[in-house]
């Protein structure tokens, strides 16, 4: 069949559907007047290590989550470290976290001496199946990660059911999660404790930087012992006040730059997220029209954002069989920045990383988890569902802030593409 030339794929020398300039519309991290006001400022004041910028930060984070304590970091990790070190946790003791996820996760449950004992995702929200969480438990579980990938918050309910029914405590690792909410709730406020990446890729970017919350108390105290020596002073228990001049062996108070993008970024969070989430939303209920392209429904009791994850799940049946990777390969001469099919990288879970198969980690030799290195198993074959690579789906940007006309020529990509289906065999 012979097509009109303004309407032939591009990868078949037609013109492109995506003609406008993408660089500011996917740009990430937004510098604006107040982002550049907040560091000079900082810069001004010369107060680059201790200031009264990072304790407004705090406040300012904690009021946003309606919790008693937020306490800033150097970055995620370090707020992660902080957090189970502030539940107590220690060697012969297990946590039970997903393998699907950023190594930080995990990887400071080792730093603690404890053991991560992992579990699968559910396909459908890429999240830590609170099926599969029952199953791993044992007389030495103490904790659950929970790690909302992407901005999709994970089923707190059968989460926050296990752990009051086991005794067992509950970390949220909410690094892509700021601002998302689960039945009305803010991600993050579940838990006994809860982290917070800053890293400029995320939702509410510092540079580097983390947070950690909580309303305990004593969970509050434990996180400034490890790693903010100059509070460990005014802490309320005086009994704690002796370990001022030492620590508990970290540094990790945030940088004063560092806490002044982190409060233009809160100030700024929901009116951002609310971009993304329009612009991805306005894009996915029109390609879930298109053949062969579904939108993932969202329950109505989610209210995601978007670090990452917009994507439609492809099938080919729908379209004469056309391979995936022939329909991505399609968008992306239409100009379309998307990712997806069998080619895309898929690292098949911390489980199968060498640190666990090789139990490189000094605490897997710690006597107290022998119990434990006898029973958990690590490596390929052991969570079925996070070692699956995904083979349909075709990943979209974000558009933090794009506008109408790209995310129009965004569909009309989609739709030509799966116009000329029969074309492309
Ligand atoms: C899920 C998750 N947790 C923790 C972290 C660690 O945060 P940071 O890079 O700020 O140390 C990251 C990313 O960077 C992450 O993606």
């Amino acid at each position: 069949m012979s097509v009109a030339i303004g309407d032939r794929l591009a990868l078949h020398g037609g013109p492109p559907a995506v003609t406008l300039d993408q660089t500011e519309a996917l740009r990430w991290p937004i510098v604006e007047r107040e982002e550049i006001d907040a560091v000079t400022a900082v810069a001004t004041s010369g107060q680059w290590s201790l200031s009264p910028v990072s304790a407004a930060f705090e406040e300012e984070f904690a009021a946003y989550h309606g919790v008693r304590y937020a306490v800033a970091h150097t970055n995620g990790t370090a707020a992660l470290h902080a957090a189970f070190f502030a539940l107590g946790l220690g060697p012969g003791d297990e946590v039970i976290a997903p393998s699907a996820t950023y190594w930080a996760t995990a990887m400071p449950v080792l730093a603690v001496g404890a053991i991560p004992v992992f579990a699968d995702i559910d396909s459908a929200t890429m999240n830590i199946d609170p099926a599969d969480i029952a199953r791993r438990i044992s007389p030495r579980t103490r904790a659950i990660v929970a790690m909302h990938g992407g901005g999709m918050p994970c089923e707190m309910d059968p989460i926050m059911d296990l752990a009051r029914r086991h005794g067992l405590k509950v970390v949220e690792d909410a690094s892509h999660a700021h601002g998302a909410r689960y039945k009305g709730r803010r991600t993050g406020t579940f838990g006994d404790v809860a982290a917070f990446s800053l890293q400029t890729s995320k939702l509410c970017p510092s540079g580097e930087g983390g947070v950690l919350i909580t309303n305990n108390q004593e969970y509050f105290e434990r996180t400034i012992l490890l790693g903010h020596y100059e509070r460990i002073g005014t802490l309320p228990t005086e009994a704690n006040q002796r370990f001022q001049h030492t620590s508990y062996g970290f540094k990790y108070r945030i940088s004063p730059f560092s806490a002044a993008l982190g409060r233009v970024a809160l100030a700024k969070l929901d009116a951002r997220n609310q971009r993304r989430n329009d612009n991805i939303r306005y894009v996915l209920e029109r390609l879930d029209q298109l053949p062969g392209l579904q939108a993932p429904v969202l329950p109505p009791y989610i209210e995601r954002v978007y670090y990452g994850q917009p994507r439609v799940i492809y099938d080919a049946t729908a379209l004469g069989g056309l391979p995936v990777d022939r329909f991505v390969e399609a968008l992306k001469r239409e100009g379309a920045r998307v990712s997806g099919g069998t080619t895309l990288r898929h690292r098949g879970g911390l489980h199968t990383q060498p640190v666990f198969t090789e139990r490189a980690h000094p605490a897997f030799h710690h006597p107290a988890n022998a119990e434990s290195m006898a029973r958990v198993r690590y490596g390929p074959g052991t969570l079925p569902v996070t070692e699956a690579p995904p083979r349909n789906r075709i990943n979209l940007p974000t558009f933090p802030r794009a506008d109408r006309d790209l995310l129009d020529q965004y569909v009309e990509a989609f739709r030509k593409v799966a116009r000329h289906a029969d074309d492309l065999h």
